[in-house]
């Protein structure tokens, strides 16, 4: 074996000098990782960019009472901008009674009180844009809030309201039946009963999440036009585009018949991806080619059969669509590679690359899940929020592998995301007791699921305490309260540290930028059954899923890679990007 391979100088980041997080353009710019000129105008730029999920709950505070909002998220783009993502999308931040953290939204065209103005919204959008990072927002299009003006008029009994929902006569002989078998994806039936203005029962109304978000009806053309209007609203402000919520989910069969038991996840089901639902992006894809530059979508899309993704993405609908399986698929190389040439064969297919993300505000924090898992086991998100509380977890283990997952993600064709506090590590928390829990999963599920929280927790900043600089004060106690461990996971801390996992992120996206094209195509190559090895042009990554160090191929150098020791051997847990050495 050659010792051909040295550690290249890190690109773009100047090291050991570490700044701590810039807080002007000057400042950014002598850290040489953003262009801070403003955005560098490019038609494709969402089919290979890095985009920063923003939870914005949990991001910033800027006034200090234990939320995070739009005023915290603005002072803290050079973070981003110097964590060198792309783009940022933000989770939904319209005005909302939060029964699903923003995914209930009572009025489309404005900023929750709690989270900002829409005057700051805007100024948002012009800063992150001024530090060269596209905005995308949330869209949720498949419900509203029960306090979404409409929904109170239809309990009012306005006819044209009612007509915007799924009101229907309960079954059995007084109506006391729901209307169809459809069960919520939050647990328990997918309706309720409503009373009447008099006080007597009356119909019932669908939602697929929580009773709390009513379903709309995509037959009325008043919805139609409603949401045509709400994206003009926001592109109108110079969002860059949207993350569509529920994209499967607007259109239902008509009459809606029973589901007759079929699992929504694995079988076709009245209730989710009908064919009606393309007409709907159809005319949205009119609306976004017609700004200069074009916005875009990104589909949250969950069909029961693969190849009804594609159909999604034609060249007249949504542009990109989020890999699922990269949020569950254990840590081995079998199941990765299967997963990643199910979504290079669809990207191929739909003529859109992918989109790929390690993790999200749904499920359990990677780090989690890969300290934890039996090598067997590949398990839904409800079966890994299940297992808390029982195994143990090896969080170093996880760390690793998480740092050794993302640096394979970011080498595959398409785009990646990075869901906030990915870049520092942090681990699910679980430690969070049954009141503090917010979400209406653990609620709906009589507290036997945990809900979502535990990925939800503040960011830890600064400092020694909780909440570590997320409120500016320790005196402030978040929304939901960060563990308090977690100081050496704090930007502050892992900013100080070229090993952390902090820094790995930020070489890691220097050198995507460097070596990460769309031309390059993924080329496999042979490596032992443990080993994943691939090429992309000039550039190869290999990443070790097995319990022994795997030798590299001589004459290459390594560009990046999860553990900072790595020469000539490929320890486990552990995955490199090498480069010709001349
Ligand atoms: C998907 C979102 O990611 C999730 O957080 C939300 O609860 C549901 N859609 C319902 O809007
Ligand atoms: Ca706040």
């Amino acid at each position: 074996m050659s010792t051909d391979i040295r550690p290249l100088p890190l690109p773009g980041i100047p090291l050991p000098e570490l700044p701590l997080t810039p807080q002007s353009l000057t400042e950014l710019e002598s850290l040489g990782v953003s262009p801070a000129g403003g955005i560098v105008p490019d038609p494709g730029w969402w089919r290979t960019a890095v985009i920063y999920q923003v939870f914005i709950r949990s991001f910033a505070d800027g006034n200090g009472d234990g939320v995070g909002d739009v005023a915290g998220l603005r002072a803290r783009l050079p973070y981003l901008a110097a964590l060198g993502v792309d783009a940022i999308w933000i989770n939904p931040w319209y005005p909302s009674p939060m029964v699903d953290m923003g995914y209930d939204v009572s009025d489309y065209r404005d900023v929750d009180p709690e989270l900002g103005t829409l005057a700051e919204a805007e100024d948002l959008i012009e800063a992150a844009h001024a530090l060269g990072m596209r905005v995308l927002l949330d869209i949720v299009p498949n419900h509203t809030s029960d306090n979404h003006a409409w929904f109170r008029a239809a309990l009012d009994g306005d006819a044209e309201a009612r007509a915007r929902y799924l009101f229907r006569p309960g079954r059995g002989l007084d109506g006391e039946l729901p209307p169809n078998d459809w069960e919520s994806c939050f647990r328990g039936p997918a309706w309720t009963r409503t009373t009447d203005p008099d006080g007597t029962p009356g119909e019932w109304y669908l939602h697929m999440f929580a009773p709390e978000q009513p379903d709309l009806d995509w037959s009325s053309p008043e919805v139609r036009a409603e949401f045509v209007d709400v994206l003009h609203f926001w592109f109108d402000r110079g969002i860059d585009g949207f993350r569509v919520d529920v994209a499967h989910g607007l259109a239902k069969a008509v009459g809606l018949p029973d589901g007759l038991g079929r699992d929504r996840r694995t079988e076709e089901h009245p209730g989710w991806d009908q064919d009606s639902v393309h007409e709907i992006y159809r005319e949205w894809r009119q609306v976004a080619d017609a700004y200069d530059p074009p916005r875009v979508f990104v589909a949250e899309a969950w069909v029961a059969r693969p190849e009804r993704l594609p159909l999604y993405l034609r060249p007249d609908e949504l542009h990109t669509a989020f890999e699922f399986e990269p949020l569950h698929v254990t840590f081995r190389a079998g199941p990765w590679r299967r997963v990643i040439d199910q979504g290079l064969a669809k990207a191929e297919v739909a003529n859109a690359p992918s989109a790929w993300a390690l993790t999200n505000h749904d499920v359990v924090r990677q780090v989690t899940r890969y300290g934890r898992e039996q090598p067997e086991l590949r398990a839904s998100n409800e079966q890994q929020r299940a297992r808390f509380g029982v195994d143990p977890v090896d969080y170093e283990l996880g760390r690793w592998r998480a740092r050794a997952a993302v640096v394979m993600t970011m080498a595959l064709p398409g785009a990646a995301y990075v869901y906030f506090g990915e870049e520092l590590g942090l681990p699910e928390v679980e430690s969070l007791t049954s009141a503090e829990r917010r979400d209406p999963i653990h609620t709906r599920s009589g507290h036997t699921d945990p809900g979502r929280d535990g990925s939800r927790i503040p960011l830890p900043w600064s400092g020694n305490e909780s909440p570590y600089g997320f409120s500016g004060s320790v005196d402030v106690r978040p929304w939901l309260p960060p563990p308090s461990d977690w100081a050496g996971l704090s930007v502050e801390a892992q900013e100080q540290d070229p090993a952390s996992t902090l820094w790995h992120y930020r070489r890691l996206l220097a050198a995507r930028r460097d070596l990460i094209s769309e031309a390059e195509p993924l080329v496999w190559l042979e490596s032992a059954p443990d080993v994943l090895a691939f090429s992309r042009g000039r550039l190869q990554c290999w990443v070790n899923f097995g319990p022994n160090p795997v030798g590299l191929p001589a004459s290459l150098q390594v560009a990046a890679s999860s553990r900072p020791e790595v020469t000539t051997m490929l320890p486990p847990d552990t995955a490199v990007w090498l480069v010709p050495s001349d």
